[in-house]
């Protein structure tokens, strides 16, 4: 078993643990060499050693080959926020690919194959907010308001960061992604969205570095959108995206828009890459509204594939993947959300017949 990968596998709360359970029965049954250990994460860890996230569970993620998370509702966070600015994963990828059988709101879904690279770490994700008047001692003034920020409130702040390094990884990340898929067929785009025509700055960085990296790719076409311009396309046109790259929030706010174009969140895995570390987890959150035992695992099952496609299972990635396609296009066994009345366990259980 020397060469078995070692995957983390962290459930999340709510619905999220009911998919994640699911897709794991599921890849049991594809006997692959994985290794599965479960760290204490949560609240199940706050019962046991007093915190949700226990040095215990970050030595695991660390003495792992990559992980895969259910979602949180908040009490797995701190494994969350691990897993994205402790291993730096920095790219996240959020696929959106219309398959016969899948629901859209659109009339003409057909051919929808989009990728959406989120940067992962910056922008307003730095997370540091503070009250108005502490920015008073830095005299910054509002360029629209023509006068010091401190004089707005009260109120409150919160600081957008763009880095050069930033935005070099995640942007050759783009185009190293758009020339893999260019190589199975794709048109090989690269599409940037940012404001750099109002926040000159930091969306301005982001943009100008996108186009400096495409001076490296001769072979990958590149376009440059105004963010409300593209999430005007999106839904106007899905089909004429390949490689989306965006900043960190607006790749939060439109990946959840772009799911909604084939198949909603039921179907929207994502994945986030760093340089030796990559981690898998769903686009849509925990669910607790959602009635038990029907839940749609697809997100989940569609994050496995990816992670297996990372650990280098790529056919059994593969058969995973055309397995789902096949039960979407036969479409008798579709959870509620796709308009069935499977469980969730009788649509894993016609996965696993599929593959
Ligand atoms: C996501 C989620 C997270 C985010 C939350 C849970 C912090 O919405 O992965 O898209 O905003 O990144
Ligand atoms: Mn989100």
């Amino acid at each position: 078993m020397g060469s078995a990968k070692r995957v983390v596998a962290i459930p999340g709360e709510d619905a999220a643990a009911e998919a994640f359970a699911a897709t794991t029965s599921l890849l049991d049954g594809l006997s692959l060499d994985l290794d599965w250990s479960y760290p204490p994460v949560g609240a199940a860890a706050i019962q046991t050693h007093g915190e949700p996230f226990p040095p215990e569970a970050r030595a695991a993620i660390d003495d792992s080959d990559a992980a895969l998370f259910g979602a949180t509702s908040g009490a797995s966070a701190g494994a969350l926020f691990y897993l994205r600015w402790g291993r730096e994963t920095f790219a996240n990828v959020r696929p959106t690919r219309f398959a016969q059988g899948v629901g859209s709101p659109l009339t003409r879904p057909e051919g929808i194959d989009l990728v959406i690279v989120r940067e992962n770490l910056e922008d307003l994700y730095v997370l540091s907010e503070g009250a108005l008047q502490d920015l008073a001692p830095l005299g910054l003034s509002s360029a629209t308001w023509q006068k010091p920020v401190a004089d707005l409130g009260p109120g409150a702040y919160a600081l957008k960061v763009i880095t050069e390094r930033g935005c070099q990884r995640v942007s050759r990340f783009a185009f190293e992604l758009a020339r893999r898929r260019k190589a199975q067929g794709q048109v090989g785009k690269v599409t940037c969205a940012t404001k750099h025509n109002l926040l000159f700055r930091t969306d301005g960085l982001f943009h100008e570095v996108a186009q400096h990296v495409a001076g490296e790719y001769q072979d990958i076409e590149f376009e440059a959108l105004i963010i409300d311009d593209f999430a005007n396309r999106l839904v106007g046109r899905p089909q004429q995206f390949d490689v989306v790259l965006l900043p960190n929030l607006y790749g939060d706010v439109l990946s959840d828009a772009a799911a909604a174009l084939a198949g909603g969140l039921g179907l929207a895995a994502s994945g986030c890459y760093g340089n030796d570390y990559a981690y898998f987890e769903p686009v849509h959150g925990t669910a607790p509204d959602l009635e038990r035992q029907r839940v749609n695992p697809t997100a989940t099952i569609l994050c496995a594939a990816m992670m297996l496609e990372y650990l280098e299972f790529g056919e059994a990635a593969q058969q995973l993947v055309a397995a789902v396609e096949r039960v979407y296009a036969r479409g008798t066994s579709l959870t509620p959300d796709q308009g069935g009345s499977a469980s969730t366990d009788e649509f894993c259980d016609a996965v696993a017949a599929a593959i």
